[in-house]
């Protein structure tokens, strides 16, 4: 642990600067590649598959995409990955299987709100030089509007069947939306040195470097491969196994992503030094909330300071304390209950340290508890006679029974999410942002699931009478417009989503109601993949 320093992940640009100073849009060309990719200093390369502008340039994460505001960026996504997969996967559920051989992929930018055909349909694969394509692939070159408030995105395979996998070979990258105006007024710690981009995720390894994926399921006579959730030993930082980084004493942004499979993480500091939270996904919070501890479930993403100016000793471990499966899985050990470390350089920082904290960050909309449309959204597990989960549903049905969630596009909408699983769901929405609003334990669980797995209508089933346990509160740094919200087993989850707006609600200037649509889904991979997704389908 701790040899290898945290890697730069190279940046581009998706715009320029015309001379009078105007913004210009930007065009990029990022393929995805085979490659050899060193975890650790003293462990043999892994054939991963990479993002980037060459097979030289490729990295695990991939580059992080620099987006301007209100300034557009074109991508042109293209497959280099060879006949094969490097990883084991399974034909029974859903997946993308091309005729000819190759690696179905498709690239959706997490968080963006953006056109459906530019979203990343998971139908919308292809394979290498577009040999191949799914059933609702329609270009090459995608088109993000940046039109949003300014703040965090990823960007990240969505192949039918094939996320888990594709993922875990390494098809994740960093996307950052900057507001030219409004973020350089907070004055917060800026340039690449102090505002870093930690991109964290587990893995395992066979001897030999490559990766580890189970070859075996569960329930091998149901599902030959799938197993409900992918946790490694290894914890990596920007594609380096428990890397360290040289700190001065003065404050640094860290935006954290967690793009694991299905691993949460509890981060704390071993010097019990507090963090500053300023926001969450790819939203600030209206002000800064301060915390020995934070949890970040798959595909969440914290915008954190860190004040190593307050630190007395030399060497602080970030460590993690989540257990896995989260909440009622294995406590951490030695290996994955450790992240990485800072090294505090000592003396005065220079230059000087003069970015702030500042008191407000940033008001969006307020939140509301009424809306026109309400929905229930009910999360449920299915399990063999051997009570291994053989898949799971959002309201009992699959990707491609009928769409139902057909919300007005430029609306917003409360929907009550159900968990009548044993595991917290990171669920995520394209096109949306949407917060909780109450978090309430269910009575009589049951007697309730019972009722649900026969009927599969919560009001049926009368929701309102076991809806009445104790209630939770919305942790402080969790209250704003987030992409990803985290569903407790055995809790009604009351959130209010807003579809295609910007911050003042004004609509997107886009048509959202179009061909191919959305989805949202359990953001463990494992689940999202079989089937824990369902359509999402803007109307008029
Ligand atoms: Cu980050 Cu549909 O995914
Ligand atoms: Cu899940």
């Amino acid at each position: 642990m701790y040899v290898d320093e945290l890697p730069e992940i190279p940046r581009l640009y998706g715009y320029s600067w015309d001379s009078n100073g105007v913004p210009v849009p930007g065009n990029l060309t990022i393929g995805m590649y085979e490659k050899k990719w060193k975890f650790h200093r003293d462990f043999p390369p892994t054939t991963v598959f990479a993002y980037g502008t060459s097979a030289e340039a490729a990295t695990v994460p991939g580059p992080i995409i620099e987006a301007l505001r209100n300034t557009r960026t074109l991508v042109t996504w293209l497959n280099f990955l060879p006949q094969k997969h490097i990883l084991p996967f399974d034909t029974t559920i859903p997946t993308a299987i091309p005729k000819n051989g190759g690696v179905p992929t498709v690239v959706h930018l997490h968080g963006a709100v953006d056109p459906a055909d530019s979203d990343g349909s998971a139908f919308a694969w292809y394979t290498s030089n577009f040999g191949e394509t799914g059933p609702k692939w329609t270009q090459a070159t995608y088109t993000y509007p940046n039109v949003q408030h300014s703040g965090n995105l990823w960007y990240h395979d969505h192949a039918l069947g094939l996320t888990r996998v594709n993922l875990l070979a390494g098809l994740v990258g960093i996307y950052r939306i900057t507001d030219p105006v409004f973020d350089h007024t907070l004055n917060l710690p800026s340039g690449p040195e102090f505002d870093r981009h930690l991109m964290v995720f587990d893995r395992s390894f066979y001897m030999d470097g490559s990766l580890y994926m189970n070859a075996t399921g569960d329930n091998p006579s149901i599902h030959p491969q799938w197993q409900p959730e992918y946790f490694g030993d290894a914890i990596i930082v920007n594609g380096k196994a428990w890397p360290y980084l040289e700190v001065q004493r003065r404050k640094y942004r860290f935006r954290i992503i967690n793009s694991s499979n299905a691993r949460f993480f509890n981060f704390t500091l071993s010097n019990g030094m507090p963090f500053t939270i300023i926001g969450s996904d790819a939203s600030y919070l209206p002000s800064p909330v301060t915390t020995p501890s934070f949890l970040l479930a798959p595909s969440e993403i914290a915008d954190v300071i860190v004040d190593f100016s307050l630190a007395s000793v030399k060497e602080i471990i970030l460590n993690n304390n989540a257990a896995y499966p989260f909440p009622g899985g294995d406590a951490v050990d030695n290996l994955n209950g450790q992240v990485m470390k800072f090294v505090v350089t000592p003396g005065n920082p220079s230059p000087p340290d003069n970015s702030v904290v500042p008191n407000i960050l940033k008001n969006y909309v307020p939140t509301t508890m009424t809306s026109s449309v309400t929905r229930y959204i009910v999360l449920y597990e299915y399990d063999s006679a051997t009570g291994n989960p053989t898949h799971l549903f959002i309201n009992g049905k699959s990707l491609t029974d009928p769409v139902t969630e057909t919300p007005k596009s430029g609306s917003t909408e409360i929907w009550h999410v159900i968990n009548l699983t044993p595991d917290n769901h990171p669920l995520h929405l394209h096109l949306a942002y949407y917060q909780a609003l109450k978090v309430q334990q269910l009575v009589d669980l049951d007697n309730f699931t019972n009722c649900m797995t026969q009927k599969n209508d919560a009001v049926a089933c009368n929701v309102s009478a076991h809806a009445t346990g104790p209630v939770d509160v919305v942790p402080a740094n969790e209250r704003t417009w987030k992409n990803v919200v985290k569903i407790k087993p055995g809790y009604q989850t009351t959130v209010i989503v807003k579809f295609n707006l910007v911050e003042n609600d004004a609509p997107y200037p886009f048509d959202a109601t179009k061909s191919p649509g959305y989805v949202y889904h359990c953001h463990i991979l494992d689940h999202e993949d079989n089937e824990m997704i369902r359509p999402l389908q803007p109307v008029p």
